[in-house]
């Protein structure tokens, strides 16, 4: 049983809650939800992954690293290339590290009653302080190449943001073991002194200022989840035996970039079936039919 209580409680203290025991995820059919993903795959109808990045390449210097690799994937210096991408995931999935479907909560309805319920606006709102909104919802196929694929997710980070909360719900569409892509969050690191300034962190550096049991491999069977701040220190696991299916859906009280971003779309369907009470998550999507 979750309790709002305890959720706001770890949030603050050392930023991250897993989330038990949710009931309604025993009516979830998460096989169905991998398929109707692979599915979306096999259309294309998905981003163009990009290739992955050296993480060596990745300074851990103050200032400049973060800069860089924005400017990097702006110019979409990084993406595969139009022919590769149109002959299909077979070409393209020992080049990258994942691949991301496309507007998620228009064209995945199957992951709707994961993504729409009651608890996580209470959760979000109480950390938030403020009623939630889904800012950002997405659905990635990591993959589980083993041929020393890396993403600049995959080096310990500190998401880049204003704000002064970062709220993420990460949902495992299926079963995670460990040593292979569990998410790693270092508890009480969003207020150390280790990030003045500085966006990317060594495994060595990280292992040094934070004791063991801070530092947390989160790893369950599908349907595990975990809400994270993610101004503190994270990275996504390596991945090497088996592809890993995640929903992750970031919360906010304003749009994230300022509201630059175009607002991600929602099926009208799936829309007008919610309840009066979780609709307002929506505030920040298009309803298109
Ligand atoms: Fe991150």
């Amino acid at each position: 049983m979750i309790k709002l209580t305890d959720a706001s409680q770890n949030l603050n203290k050392y930023g991250c809650y897993i989330v038990r025991e949710v009931a309604d995820f025993r009516k979830v059919n998460f096989k169905k939800i991998q398929k109707d993903t692979q599915n979306l795959i096999d259309k294309l109808i998905v981003y163009t992954p990009s290739r992955s990045f050296n993480l060596s390449d990745l300074s851990t210097e103050p200032g400049i690293d973060m800069e860089k690799f924005q400017k990097t994937f702006q110019l979409g210096e990084q993406k595969i290339s139009n022919s590769l991408f149109k002959g299909g995931e077979k070409n393209w999935s020992n080049l990258v590290p994942q691949v991301t479907i496309k507007e998620p909560l228009y064209n995945l309805p199957s992951i709707s009653d994961l993504v729409f319920n009651p608890m996580w606006l209470d959760i979000a709102s109480d950390y938030l302080g403020g009623p939630a909104k889904i800012t950002f919802a997405k659905v990635k196929k990591t993959y589980g190449n083993n041929i020393n694929i890396n993403s600049t997710d995959q080096k310990y980070h500190v998401d880049d943001n204003a704000d002064e909360k970062l709220l993420k719900f990460i949902i495992y569409l299926n079963d995670v073991e460990k040593g292979n892509g569990g998410f790693h969050y270092v508890k009480n690191s969003k207020f150390n002194s280790l990030k003045e300034n500085r966006h990317y962190f060594e495994d060595s550096e990280i292992e040094l200022a934070f004791p063991e049991e801070d530092i947390l491999e989160f790893i369950g069977k599908a349907g595990s989840a975990i809400f994270v701040d993610t101004l503190g220190i994270h990275k996504a696991g390596l991945i090497s035996n088996s592809d890993r299916y995640a929903l992750l859906i970031n919360f906010g009280l304003k749009r994230e970039y300022n509201g630059e971003r175009k607002d991600q779309l929602i099926k009208k369907d799936i829309y007008d079936s919610l309840n009066t009470r979780v609709k307002p998550m929506c505030e920040f999507m298009e309803i298109k039919v």
